[in-house]
């Protein structure tokens, strides 16, 4: 039988019950032991395990980031300060090969972005120069999600999206916007100036079609143009207002990264300096990032706080843009600081 080999507490002799409690006692001051200890790791593990919390409290949807950033963005601002940012959109090693498969013998391959590191916070302007065919717009089409990378990573707030899937780089896309370099190629010439902007919310599936039509009149307005406008085509506008729609569409899908590729270099003078004083008086009232790209080194000293230098594929100077023309090492940067023209202009360098 079992019960004849059961332990002695289970016959219920007294010496037996004597032995019990004191076991029991041993027991209880066991655990109580044991719970002190435990209090104690808590107690002095508490600033770990709260941050862990709230990191997992946080929240990571699009809303909220977009809110905290643009908090984070405001205290910058109305501080008047320079305050420690995180990065919202990084391209890390960035690769990008173009493969041109032929009947007869190798496939040509052109590697266009070659291992490019770079990162984008709100608010900040990074000014991307480099020479005519160095990959400085591929890179944008890669970092605005219009071409997949061959290789590399990138990153939207931390999280991964070299492999977002179609609906995810939809999204996406609303935050990261490229203006192209030729405004007038890059409307529709078939549509009005108000169908051109109300696309991309009818697109996104974004309010009534009344809503739609307010909004394009507002960012109209905030580009400096009138109302009076969203009637025609682009055909017959300027150059310098074709740009202006452009942004103005750009900014109808309520971006936080604005991609500029080269896009004063299509306009004149005192046409780009005027979309320069845009962008720039748009960063400081809504907190846009900045990616702006040209071939003309004066102009992005000029806007920029960092500056990557580009060269065949490869950035190849990264500094900010405070001292740059002093601190500047690399060749290829020497070769173009030395090419930005100086008045009064040498009598060695006029044309005659
Ligand atoms: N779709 C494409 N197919 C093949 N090669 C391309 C394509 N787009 C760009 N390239 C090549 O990639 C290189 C970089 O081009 P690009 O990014 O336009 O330079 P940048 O904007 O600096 O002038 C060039 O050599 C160009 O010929
Ligand atoms: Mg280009």
């Amino acid at each position: 039988m079992i019960w004849a080999s059961s332990p002695s507490w289970r016959t219920g002799s007294s010496s037996c019950a004597a032995a019990r409690s004191s076991s029991m006692e041993r027991q209880s001051a066991c655990w109580r032991a044991r719970r002190i200890r435990i209090r104690a790791i808590c107690w002095l593990w508490r600033p770990y395990w709260a941050s862990r919390c709230l990191s997992r409290c946080r929240p990571m949807n699009g809303a909220s980031c977009r809110l905290r950033h643009i908090r984070r963005h405001k205290a910058g601002l109305a501080g008047g300060q320079r305050k420690r940012r995180l990065y919202m959109l990084v391209a890390r090693h960035i690769q990008k090969q173009y493969i041109q498969r032929r009947w007869l013998g190798q496939p040509l391959i052109t590697r266009a972005v070659n291992g490019v590191t770079l990162g984008l916070r709100p608010g900040e302007t990074v000014g991307l120069v480099g020479e005519s065919g160095s990959g400085k717009s591929t890179l944008a089409r890669c970092m605005a999600l219009l071409e997949p990378v061959s290789g590399g990573s990138l990153h939207w707030n931390g999280n991964d999206i070299t492999r977002a899937s179609f609906q995810e780089a939809r999204e996406l896309r609303r935050s990261i916007q490229l203006i192209f370099q030729d405004p007038v190629d890059a409307l529709n010439p078939r549509l009005t100036v108000e169908r051109i902007l109300t696309e991309p919310l009818y697109h996104f599936g974004i309010g009534s079609a009344q809503e739609r039509r307010d909004r394009a009149r507002l960012a109209i307005e905030r580009v400096g143009l009138t109302g009076g406008l969203l009637s025609r085509y682009p055909g017959e506008l300027s150059r310098g207002q074709c740009q202006r729609v452009n942004i103005a569409r750009a900014l109808m899908a309520e971006p936080q990264i604005l991609i500029c590729d080269e896009i004063i270099s299509a306009l004149d003078v005192s046409t780009g300096a005027q979309i320069i004083r845009l962008l720039l008086d748009l960063q400081q009232k809504y907190g846009y990032g900045y990616l702006f790209i040209s071939h003309d080194l004066a102009r992005v000293m000029q806007v920029s706080r960092r500056i990557a230098v580009m060269c065949e594929g490869e950035v190849v100077e990264m500094r900010e843009s405070a001292g740059f023309h002093l601190k500047a090492e690399h060749p290829y940067t020497r070769s173009l600081l030395a090419a930005v023209p100086k008045l009064p202009v040498p009598a060695a360098n006029r044309l005659n």
